[in-house]
């Protein structure tokens, strides 16, 4: 079953959102790695709210955008009222493309091939809509355990291994897609982009698990998310007896660009 992000429509932005520097040289190694002239079309499934999207519509490009949300496509929408730009938004599901074949220059999976169980079928839409010698940027996302030093996340997966669930993303991870366009012989660019720093308290951290923030908390079953929420609440405190204490974490922004060999 496909992971509609209605639920965090009004909340995704607050908190995914790039700060403006990390921003602009995601923009920039865009443009760099589908070495775009002012014709070049963009792609992206799983366009959310923009975050990706926004700064390459903004700058002219013609760019089209699949979601499953209705909601988190109304959040652009929004962005651009009043605005000249050539965006089209689709409600689809990324693994049956209602697009014609090898059209656009340039696709961009940015934090979606995790969230689909058919991964697969999705990569091989994207690639069907791409042109021959089009580009897909792909943005890595590591797998579960592996996501970023975060003491509080670290503990919140030791926790639920406790209850034994498996805290695995439905879809691929880095390796899953690296290893996909390894056996379809693409030639690929890896670049680590910029160093996602995220300084927060401890209290505001364990907020974003009672509050359910993050899509990786929403399938877990009411039964264990209760008790695993109280055993992190519990251990928090014994941590960090100053909630208010702050620390940091950091996620470190990678994409692979694969294309045939030109
Ligand atoms: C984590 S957000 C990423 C949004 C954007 N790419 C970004 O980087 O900010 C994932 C988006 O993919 C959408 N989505 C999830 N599964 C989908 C599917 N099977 N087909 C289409 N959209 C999907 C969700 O509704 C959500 O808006």
């Amino acid at each position: 079953m496909a992971i509609s992000f209605d639920r965090a429509a009004d909340f995704y932005d607050q908190t995914r959102a790039l700060p403006p520097e990390v921003a602009d040289q995601v923009t920039e190694c865009i443009l760099r790695l589908s070495r775009a002239t002012p014709e070049t079309t963009f792609f992206e499934p799983g366009i959310g709210t923009g975050r990706i999207a926004l700064p390459l519509v903004e700058r002219g490009y013609a760019y089209t955008g699949v979601d499953i949300s209705e909601q988190m496509m109304d959040k652009l929408r929004q962005k651009l009222v009043g605005k000249p730009h050539q965006l089209t938004l689709i409600n689809a599901d990324i693994t049956t493309l209602p697009l014609e074949s090898g059209v656009f220059d340039v696709a961009i999976a940015a934090h979606i091939l995790h969230l689909v169980a058919d991964w697969r079928s999705a990569l091989a839409e994207i690639q069907r809509v791409l042109k021959p010698q089009g580009v897909l940027i792909y943005f890595h996302h590591p797998g579960s355990g592996a996501t970023r030093n975060d003491p509080i996340d670290q503990q919140w997966r030791t926790i639920l291994e406790r209850y034994s669930y498996q805290a695995d993303f439905v879809g691929a991870v880095t390796e899953d897609v690296l290893g996909y366009f390894q056996a379809q012989n693409l030639a690929i660019e890896t670049v680590s982009v910029a160093e996602l720093p995220r300084i927060r308290t401890a209290a505001e951290a364990l907020q974003t698990y009672c509050d359910r923030i993050y899509s990786n908390l929403w399938q877990i079953p009411e039964p264990i998310f209760t008790p695993a929420i109280e055993d992190l609440k519990t251990w928090v405190q014994q941590t960090y007896p100053d909630l208010n204490e702050r620390f940091e974490s950091s996620y470190e922004v990678t994409v692979t660009a694969a294309s045939r060999a030109r």
